[in-house]
Formats: C-alpha cells, sequence, structure tokens
C-alpha cells in the first residue's frame, strides 16, 4: 500500500508532482470551518469540484462539518454546495462525540455533536452490515478531548483532528477494492491516512499546514513501525507498506 502525504493547498495539480491527483476510490475529509482557519465559500466550490473531479464513478465521499456558534446552518449550506457540484446528498450522520463541554457561545446549547455528510457519486454500494446491526446514522465515537489544566500542546496537538474511528468506519462502508485509495485535501495530522493504513487500502492527501504535515508524519510513522519503506522529497512524504 502507498500513503503520500504533500504539504500543499489542497486541490493542486502540482501536489504530487507530476502525477498530480489520481483518480479515487473514496473521499473522507473535514475542511477548515471557520474563517479563521481559512474556511470561505470559494474553497468550498473548489473541493465540491475537485472531488467530483477525481472521484471515481459509483463512489462514496463523506465530509465532516462542525456548526459554529451564529452561523449553525453553515454546514448544511456546505452541503448544498457538494449537491450543486452534482453530488446525491445520501444521508447526514449524527457523530456524538462522548464528551459535553460548556460552550461560550451565546446561542449554542452544546457541542456534543457534529454531522458527517454521505454523500455519493453514481450508485455506490454502500456496506451497511460493516457498521453493525443494527446500523445507523448515529456515531458514537469518542473524541479524546483534553481536560482543562491539561497540556493540550502534548495530548492533542492539532485540535480538530477527527478519532480515527471515523475515517475507520467510513472506509468499511465504502468497501473499496483492496487497490482503491482513499484521499483526504484537508489531511490534518493524518487521520485519514492511518485508518486507511489499518484498513490496508492506500491514501492520499494534503495538508497546508507544515505544523500539522509534521505531526502527520510522527503519527502515522509511529503506527507503521517498521513495516514500511519511507521516501521522502521536498514536503512530501511516501510511505510503502507491507502486509503482514
Ligand atoms: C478540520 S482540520 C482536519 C483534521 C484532520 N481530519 C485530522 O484528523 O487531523 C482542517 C485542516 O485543513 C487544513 N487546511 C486549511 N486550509 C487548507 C487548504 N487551503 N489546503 C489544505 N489544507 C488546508 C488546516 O490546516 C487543518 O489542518
Amino acid at each position: 500500500m502507498l500513503h503520500w502525504t504533500m504539504r500543499s493547498t489542497a486541490f493542486e495539480h502540482s501536489a504530487f508532482q507530476d502525477t498530480g491527483w489520481p483518480e479515487l476510490d473514496l473521499i473522507v475529509t473535514a475542511p477548515p470551518c471557520r474563517e479563521d482557519d481559512g474556511f470561505t465559500w470559494e474553497l468550498m466550490e473548489d473541493l465540491g469540484c475537485w472531488a467530483w473531479d477525481h472521484l471515481k464513478p459509483d463512489s462514496c465521499f463523506f465530509l465532516n462539518f462542525s456548526g459554529l456558534d451564529g452561523v449553525s446552518n453553515r454546514p448544511y449550506k456546505v452541503a448544498e454546495v457538494m449537491e450543486d457540484c452534482g453530488f446525491t446528498w445520501n444521508d447526514t450522520i449524527t457523530w456524538v462525540k462522548g464528551f459535553q463541554r460548556p460552550t461560550d457561545g451565546a446561542n449554542l446549547l452544546g457541542d456534543i455533536s457534529e454531522p458527517i455528510f454521505l454523500f455519493s457519486k453514481g450508485k455506490p454500494f454502500i456496506r451497511k452490515n460493516s457498521i453493525g446491526i443494527p446500523y445507523s446514522n448515529v456515531w458514537d465515537i469518542k473524541y479524546n478531548n483534553v481536560s482543562p489544566g491539561r497540556d493540550q500542546s502534548k495530548e492533542r496537538p492539532h485540535n480538530d483532528r477527527f478519532p480515527i474511528a471515523l475515517p475507520q468506519r467510513c472506509l468499511w462502508l465504502a468497501d473499496i477494492p483492496s487497490t482503491g485509495i482513499v484521499g483526504d485535501p484537508f489531511g490534518g495530522s493524518g487521520t485519514t491516512a492511518i485508518a486507511a493504513y489499518k484498513e490496508n487500502r492506500s491514501s492520499m492527501s494534503t495538508e497546508i499546514d507544515q505544523l500539522n504535515h509534521g505531526v502527520g508524519y510522527e503519527r502515522i510513522d509511529a503506527v507503521m513501525g517498521d513495516k514500511k519503506e519511507l521516501d521522502t522529497a521536498e514536503n512530501l512524504f511516501r510511505f510503502k507498506t507491507f502486509e503482514d
């Protein structure tokens, strides 16, 4: 399996050097939700167009996007952008994060859950039984939030990281072939790549921030241990892994 992570702006054709982004079997991603982190409507339109162009026919696209104080409809408006790009909006999964943190937002009651949108291009087979019976669109996946007073920089260096179990569940549902590639244009600290590794699938991701990209490299490297060959180029880490 191959796992490529590139420090670059999402969607750049030059991201993976002369090869560019390949055709993908699955996309799992969580873009920035706040303007301070890089959110723009143009970026969302670019995401929709890029995902439509790079996803193989009859494939799934999972998009995690959290609501924000004062703009709680933003996730749903982002989902409509994806529909405008051609995607079918199959379902809205409610991810219950397993902790309740008091919010200081004036309008929100809490932030215990956030949506994950399931879109499809064409008519993919979705292996519902893979997530257990009865399967459901409410996912309890514990989010390891740092307790007040603990050192956030050590315990959860990337603020908006999702748990490995989240992209892993998406991989189970999408049931991509063993040669399949999962893409994450907002790769953050490498969670989608780690899930792909655990499920014996290849991955490709981009991440704009040097610190996040570096943390991603360290996490991926640690999970793969010595079952890999590493090849680096400027801003690019290429891991080749071997099955047991
Ligand atoms: C919500 S976080 C994703 C976290 C990731 N799922 C993980 O588990 O680590 C969004 C990421 O998008 C990155 N980002 C923001 N704008 C970007 C852009 N234009 N191109 C690529 N990455 C970008 C941010 O640096 C951030 O790491």
